[in-house]
């Protein structure tokens, strides 16, 4: 096979290669490493980098599956250096784990770029990590394949399968409404996470890995191998192979990525009943790639798509199911003329190529489309006054009844006043009511919180209310459901309308027309926001002030403005 690179146009070496006093430096603390000579020069450096962490269960395995990705570089004729990442917990990064999806992302890339490597297996799939290593490894552009954690194992109770999140916020709910015991509870919170992985759900994580394979980022089938499968180990050795073939190949993110590649990811979100996060990651990546991807356009595909993966919250299974059904690549091949077929990968083959031979193992998992459950547009973005640029809501996990409800708000004026009030039997709320929180989005939150789902009030519980209206600038787990419209931008917090929302007002939401209004007359609004005094920032200094000063709104992808463009930052002088 021809290469287009040789040994001395590898990156590398230009770390490993001169006969100076530098190269003698970088040469002699590799062997202080134990490593020969022949071992790391005229070799691709494969960096591995890595999200594991002690404090993040969903990548509990990723130490030792770097082992795998090393075995792969190595049988290539590689050289991989593992590099640890900042392992974005889901689970445990306050106050927001979505503060951090972009430090990851600065993280990655300027690993890459200060360092001697040629490319990059990046290893993550708890929620942020996958967004944030693929943000970093597009904006530095040297050959990369992600390596997705892949989804834990079901949840058991009871005999019983569990899914992460999505069974959390049901027998909370059922909790509250005093339907099961405490040994129940006790039960569920020792079976519902049993194995190393991401959740297991069609949660944010399983969306986001997805994402990744439909855009072309992973080898075929990646996506769907569970975390703890000998699959997966199998894979890993895989993606060691591939990064260093694509090195000597020179074939890069932005050889492969194309605004075909993300309406592809688009489809496929829409497809497999996606978290709506997705919107702000994929909103994000693209604009690391210099694309811009309009709110309309995710609109737009969702209107063609059904969806037709079964699975929670939107549906009944969960990811192991998905997988023994086929996978993405079963799921893709049934959405043939919804895809670009002819975009590329990062195996250096189209999406069409990689989907010969995939077939559907299971059409209960994964639905044919006259069964689809939901026909179209499973999610949906709304526009209107109180929404001027946009807001999305997941329809598929909504109740069909309140997709057109006009109620009368009920604002809480920001987390704690939510958390405080929504329990008490004074608030004036019915089950007509719309529940409404202000001052959680990207600046408000911050980092955009998924409270999205705010609970429904105690006192509504016994009358069996189990959804509502509800409305915020907040984001949503993907694991999580009901009637919740998200993402409202611009936020409350820089003076979007949502904060000149009073008790009482009425609103309107028509999902068919697309439309989110505060029936409110204009001038009546116009004195509000004359009225309204812009928050004192939250943050004086540190990572969190430069976040507060520099982060964009949930329709841009919630990136920093300083990095979402595709402006070349120079290669590092070695000196
Ligand atoms: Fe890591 Fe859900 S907590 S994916």
């Amino acid at each position: 096979m021809s290469h287009k690179k040789k040994p001395e146009d590898l990156r590398s070496f230009r770390w490993f290669g001169p006969d100076n006093m530098r190269g003698f430096s970088h040469r002699s603390r590799m062997k202080q490493l134990g490593f020969r000579q022949e071992d790391f020069t005229g070799r691709p450096v494969i960096a591995i980098v890595n999200t594991w962490s002690e404090i993040n269960p969903c990548h509990a395995h990723l130490r030792e599956r770097a082992e795998a990705v090393k075995k792969g570089v190595w049988k290539a004729g590689g050289f991989p250096v593992e590099i640890p990442a900042f392992s974005v917990s889901e689970t445990y990064a306050k106050p927001s784990p979505m503060l951090y999806r972009n430090l990851l992302s600065m993280d990655t890339e300027e690993s890459l770029r200060s360092l001697p490597v040629d490319g990059a297996v990046l290893m993550g799939g708890c929620d942020k990590t996958t967004p944030g290593l693929l943000m970093g490894a597009i904006s530095m552009d040297l050959p990369a394949i992600y390596l997705p954690a892949g989804p834990m194992l079901r949840g058991n109770w009871n005999g019983q399968p569990l899914g992460s999140g999505t069974d959390l916020w049901k027998f909370w709910t059922e909790r509250c409404a005093g339907t099961i015991t405490e040994d129940d509870w006790i039960g569920i919170e020792n079976g519902i996470a049993r194995s190393p992985g991401f959740c297991m759900t069609m949660g944010t994580a399983a969306t986001m890995t997805a994402v990744a394979e439909a855009l072309g980022f992973t080898l075929p089938g990646a996506s769907s191998i569970p975390a703890t499968d000998s699959n997966h180990v199998r894979m890993a050795i895989n993606c060691g192979e591939r990064a260093v073939e694509m090195v000597w190949d020179d074939w890069k993110p932005s050889d492969f990525l194309t605004l075909q590649s993300f309406e592809n990811a688009i489809a496929v979100d829409m497809a497999i009943g996606g978290s709506t996060n997705a919107f702000i990651h994929l909103a994000a990546l693209a604009g690391r790639c210099g694309l811009k991807l309009e709110m309309n356009t995710f609109d737009e595909i969702a209107r063609r798509v059904p969806v037709v993966a079964d699975i929670r919250p939107s549906g009944r299974f969960l990811m192991e199911d998905f997988f023994y059904a086929g996978g993405l690549r079963a799921l893709m091949s049934e959405m043939k003329d919804l895809l670009h077929l002819d975009a590329l990968t990062v195996n250096g083959a189209t999406v069409g190529a990689n989907l010969e031979g995939a077939r559907v193992l299971n059409p209960e998992v994964i639905r044919p489309r006259e069964k689809a459950l939901v026909e179209s547009g499973g999610t949906a973005v709304l526009y209107g006054n109180l929404c001027p640029d946009g807001a999305v809501i997941k329809t598929s996990a909504a109740s069909p009844a309140l997709l057109r409800h006009t109620g009368p708000a009920v604002v809480f004026k920001d987390y704690n006043d939510m958390d405080a009030r929504i329990n008490r039997d004074d608030l004036n709320v019915t089950a007509d009511s719309v529940l409404v929180l202000q001052n959680a989005g990207p600046l408000g939150g911050p980092g955009m919180p998924e409270w999205g789902m705010l609970p429904i009030p105690k006192k509504l519980l016994p009358a069996g209310v189990r959804d509502m209206v509800r409305i915020s600038d907040a984001r949503m787990s993907g694991t999580a459901y009901g009637t919740c419209v998200l993402h409202v931008s611009p936020e409350s917090f820089v003076g979007g309308p949502l904060a000149l929302v009073r008790e009482g007002d009425l609103i309107s939401l028509d999902v068919e027309k697309r439309r989110l209004d505060l029936l409110v007359p204009d001038e009546e609004l116009a004195a509000r926001r004359a009225a309204w005094v812009k928050p004192a920032p939250k943050y004086a200094r540190g990572y969190m002030a430069l976040y507060a000063e520099r982060v964009t709104q949930a329709h841009r992808g919630c990136d920093f403005d300083f990095l979402d463009q595709k402006l070349p930052t120079p290669e590092p002088e070695i000196h």
